[in-house]
């Protein structure tokens, strides 16, 4: 399989300036005012698909921003491949501590991106990973054709709570069928040590407001004497974990999985190094559930997190204030057995049951999601291993993540199909937050490694007929 590590090697240019053209699109799904963006990536993303071969593409309308579905179908005999992913982008904000613009790609080297990383928002997360699978359509389409059939379902939607894919995908089961889906939406451990994330968190997302009195008071003339919403939220916030750190809500921990001793075993044998994980953040020390460790702690375990808090006087100097309201914005990341909406609930009820009489609590739920968890023992593992051997010379370890995407169980449910989730990030490049990167060679490496895979899940599967 040469011709594809050359075919790569030669347009490696091209693939990098395509893909400069997307990312300069600064479609922010969970901001109306890039509307137009948004519409323009969708459009963007169905033309390259067009462009590598796809015989069908289409941008299907949602309550929301389209869903851009494509296809390539050579023979209903053979396997067929759903790639997902997504063209929205977080927002880019706060702006000032972005060493170039956000929207504007430009290729510097890193410590752990010898070879240049892409530095913009949405090179990894997801536009630069989505991309490989394009490219990796035009790279089987160029040598020697694609070796089974092929759709595309790239969404708009991802980073504000996937909510009109749901209705798309339960409209559409039959357009959708699939031997297998693949995703490129997660990490690898290193770009030495290649892994593929065989779990996902679920996600209960809600919004907290705590009001007090009906107006903003004196701290002077009131402080003492009423309750300060402020001062209310975040005693009631630091009661949902207990000095081990586990969570207080009751009936949180009810039915979680139970990790056994071997597959946590077989997890600390992940490669995972503690000082260069603190130093990389510049703490003194992590922190979390006792009994742990950091690997469990970030994958295999739930937790919950404030987000954002915020009310009073947050301006510049100093104002004597008790505020009426105060506010938070509070996730929790489930793990598998533990349903979404029961956690939601469960956090409503005991929340607001902490509330002392002098103030009144809502809580307003947002998106969230199921956790998912692959075994690897598939034949679409066995399929992603051979392909990532032949890459990087090394078979990837599976390894559990920590991070959600909701619509994977959803898919299974559907869909009634495995997802193989072939991530090429790294922790360390920056996400949602400003210098988001993603490594050339981890592009190019992405693309190749996805090429073999189809070769791979197509002999494998009928071998298996
Ligand atoms: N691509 C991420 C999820 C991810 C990243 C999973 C790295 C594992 C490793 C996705 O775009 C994302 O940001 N998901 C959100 C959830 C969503 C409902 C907004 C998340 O995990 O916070
Ligand atoms: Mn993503
Ligand atoms: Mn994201």
């Amino acid at each position: 399989m040469r011709a594809i590590s050359s075919y790569i090697t030669k347009h490696k240019n091209r693939f990098l300036e395509e893909l400069f053209s997307l990312i300069r699109i600064p479609s922010i799904s969970a901001d109306s005012a890039y509307e137009q963006h948004m519409e323009a990536a969708a459009k963007a993303v169905q033309i390259a698909l067009k462009d590598v071969g796809c015989t069908h593409t289409e941008l299907c309308p949602t309550n929301g921003y389209p869903i851009v579905y494509a296809e390539k179908i050579i023979d209903p005999k053979l396997p067929t491949v759903l790639v997902y992913g997504h063209y929205d982008v977080q927002p880019p904000d706060p702006l000032d501590l972005w060493e170039t613009p956000p929207f504007e790609p430009e290729i510097r080297e890193t410590d752990l991106h010898p070879e240049g990383a892409i530095f913009a928002r949405g090179a990894c997360d997801d536009k630069g990973q989505m991309f490989m699978h394009i490219k990796a359509m035009e790279v089987m389409e160029q040598t020697g054709g694609l070796p089974c059939n092929i759709k595309f379902m790239i969404e708009g939607e991802e980073e504000v709570g996937s909510d009109n894919l749901e209705d798309f995908v339960r409209a559409n089961t039959k357009k959708l069928e699939n031997d297998v889906i693949l995703i490129s939406d997660t990490g690898m451990i290193a770009n030495d040590i290649p892994s593929i994330t065989t779990g996902l968190r679920g996600l209960s997302y809600v919004e907290v407001e705590v009001t007090g009195p009906n107006r903003d008071l004196h701290s002077g003339l009131y402080g003492g004497a009423v309750a300060n919403p402020v001062n209310i939220l975040t005693q009631m916030i630091a009661s949902l974990q207990d000095e081990n750190n586990r969570i207080t809500i009751p009936g949180f921990y009810d039915n979680v999985e139970i990790v056994s001793a071997a597959e946590r075993a077989e997890m600390a044998k992940i490669p995972f190094a503690l000082d260069a994980y603190k130093n990389a953040l510049d703490i003194k020390a992590v922190h979390g559930e006792e009994g742990y460790t950091t690997l469990e702690r970030k994958s295999i375990r739930p937790t919950l997190d404030v987000n954002g808090i915020w009310g009073g006087y947050t301006g510049e100097g100093a104002k004597t204030v008790i505020a009426s309201k105060a506010f938070a914005k509070i996730s929790m990341r489930l793990v598998p057995n533990q349903k979404s909406e029961k956690i939601t609930k469960l956090f409503t009820e005991h929340f607001k049951s902490l509330a002392p009489e002098g103030v009144t609590v809502k809580v307003t739920p947002h998106h969230g999601g199921e956790s998912y968890v692959m075994h690897p023992d598939g034949l679409e593992f066995q399929a992603a291993s051979k392909a990532y051997l032949e890459t990087f010379g090394k078979a990837p370890l599976p390894v559990r993540d920590g991070g959600s995407i909701p619509i994977v169980a959803l898919f299974e449910e559907t869909l009634k199909s495995k997802t193989v989730l072939m991530g090429f990030g790294l922790d360390s490049d920056a996400i949602h937050s400003p210098n988001e990167h993603f490594g050339v060679f981890n592009f190019l490496k992405g693309i190749e490694t996805i090429s073999h895979f189809y070769h791979h899940f197509t002999t494998l599967h009928q071998a298996n007929q």
